[in-house]
């Protein structure tokens, strides 16, 4: 065997004691984990708000009812949690320290009546729960074995039920109660934030079905704020609730009642790629063509580090959460392309972010029986007509033929003079009918690598598999 040099790095001394340090962190940070759910157990946020926001030591001991001996103990665990941002302190002029709730601890306060408060008690109590961290111990040999697709998640592996299912309460009926209220709990967060950033996606819609819409406080906030809406609300019969809506019990998977809007928040990243296409196709079948205003919109965590690394920090965490327990995951724009593309949809948007959520907006384009190779590059529909006059740029001539406007790849990607100059007539012509054109012409072909092009769309991403025309 060819012998291979090995070029080992050696750290400095200062790399060394930082590499020592955070080894620890890593490999301690479960303890944060369980100090939070040890304060959200004693009810801590709560004793706090109840003493005014604000308090010493010696009255949290007692507004918890806790032996005095464990002064100290629970001095630690607050100081880990203030460092962890979890509480805040301040000191006053004679040095004594006073814990306050900030944003997060705010969270954790129970009977909050606030517009935007939703309690995540049992959000924090599930992520920690036995049969979560018993999943992800098991880890290292779920990699290890041979399972069959449609792989089970370690969770499903380990406990011989999936999450969130009927069977799950046969497992364990605690745990069942707890995830399904602290998923509710995580998944109502931030309506009213979507509703006051975002508004303008439901704005003007006269139908919309919400699929699997848990316990129907998205519909509800849709309605408040946008009541002349006709509103669906789809989910299993077991979880059908009453809701100012109305209720379809109903399987995502055969079908979706139809509506000018198909809704599904936090729907997608619970299942897995093939699962998703099924429950897209469905969703394309339930709503109106793009001229009649169809959409699906789409809320759901969109992965990248673009909102700097604690989000994202947060949305891999939160992947690894959806990886253990569950056979969904969360996804990045490209992740999403693929399963739109999938399913027969032809354009999207990603309307906004909010957090490290998404708000996209998925429409059908042609009719379907046209297909990929009539929309020319990137999307030209041949139903658009002839450019526009403009007698400066002699538009009036236009393309002698939609052949004229199409390319294959590789005449596109031989370049030359000849080229660049039809690239740029191209380019001019789809700007000159308002044209959604993707890639735009004047771009390389690979599919999303070009912003500024989304941005002259429009937004619109559109011709969503890889360009090749006839
Ligand atoms: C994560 S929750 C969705 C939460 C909700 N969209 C929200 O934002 O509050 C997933 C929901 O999917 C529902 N569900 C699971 N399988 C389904 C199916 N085959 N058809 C319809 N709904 C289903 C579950 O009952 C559950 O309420």
């Amino acid at each position: 065997m060819a012998s291979r040099s090995q070029t080992m790095v050696v750290p400095t001394d200062a790399q060394l004691l930082k590499a020592q340090a955070d080894l620890w962190r890593h490999s301690l940070y479960y303890l944060t984990s369980m100090a939070l759910k040890c304060a959200v157990e004693l009810g801590i946020p709560t004793a706090i708000h109840n003493l005014g926001g604000a308090t010493n030591l010696p009255d949290l001991v007692d507004a918890l009812s806790l032996p005095a001996n464990k002064l100290p103990f629970l001095r630690r665990l607050m100081r880990l949690l203030i460092t962890s941002g979890i509480f805040e302190s301040r000191k006053n002029n004679t040095g004594v320290e006073t814990y306050c709730l900030n944003p997060l601890s705010w969270l954790l306060v129970e009977g909050v009546e606030a517009e935007d408060h939703t309690y995540q008690k049992f959000f924090v109590l599930g992520t920690v729960s036995r049969h979560y961290v018993d999943a992800s111990l098991t880890l290292a040999d779920w990699f290890k074995k041979d399972l069959s697709p449609p792989l089970p998640s370690p969770f499903e592996e380990l406990h011989g039920v999936p999450l969130l299912h009927e069977k799950t309460a046969r497992l364990d009926e605690e745990l069942d109660t707890i995830v399904r209220e602290g998923v509710a709990a995580h998944d109502n967060l931030a309506m009213g934030t979507i509703i006051r950033e975002c508004g303008e996606i439901f704005k003007g819609l006269q139908s919309l079905t919400d699929c699997s819409s848990g316990g129907g406080t998205t519909a509800k906030a849709i309605l408040k704020a946008y009541p002349h809406i006709k509103c669906n609300v789809l989910e299993k019969p077991q979880v059908i609730h009453t809701a100012p809506t109305d209720d379809v019990a109903a399987d995502i998977f055969k079908s979706v009642p139809p509506a000018q809007a198909v809704l599904l928040k936090l729907v997608l990243h619970f299942w897995n790629d093939d699962d998703c296409v099924t429950i897209l196709e469905q969703c394309r079948k339930a709503i109106p063509s793009r001229e009649d205003g169809g959409k699906v919109i789409i809320i759901d965590t969109v992965l990248g580090p673009s909102l700097g690394p604690i989000m994202y920090e947060a949305q891999l965490l939160f992947d690894m959460l959806m990886f253990v327990n569950t056979r969904g995951r969360q996804r990045d724009e490209n992740d999403f392309r693929e399963i739109f593309t999938k399913a027969g949809f032809s354009d999207y948007k990603i309307v906004k972010k909010i957090g490290t959520r998404g708000i996209i907006e998925v429409r059908r384009g042609l009719p379907e029986h046209r297909g990929q190779r009539e929309r020319g590059l990137g999307g030209v529909d041949p139903n658009l007509g002839s450019p526009p006059p403009d007698p400066a740029r002699n538009w009036a001539k236009g393309p002698a033929s939609r052949r004229d406007l199409t390319m294959d790849v590789e005449e596109k990607d031989s370049g030359g003079e000849e080229m660049g100059e039809k690239l740029r007539e191209l380019t001019l012509w789809t700007e000159a009918i308002g044209l959604h054109c993707w890639p735009p012409p004047a771009c390389h072909g690979d599919v999303g690598d070009d912003r500024q092009g989304a941005q002259r769309c429009g937004g619109w991403v559109t011709g969503l598999s890889r360009p090749r025309v006839a």
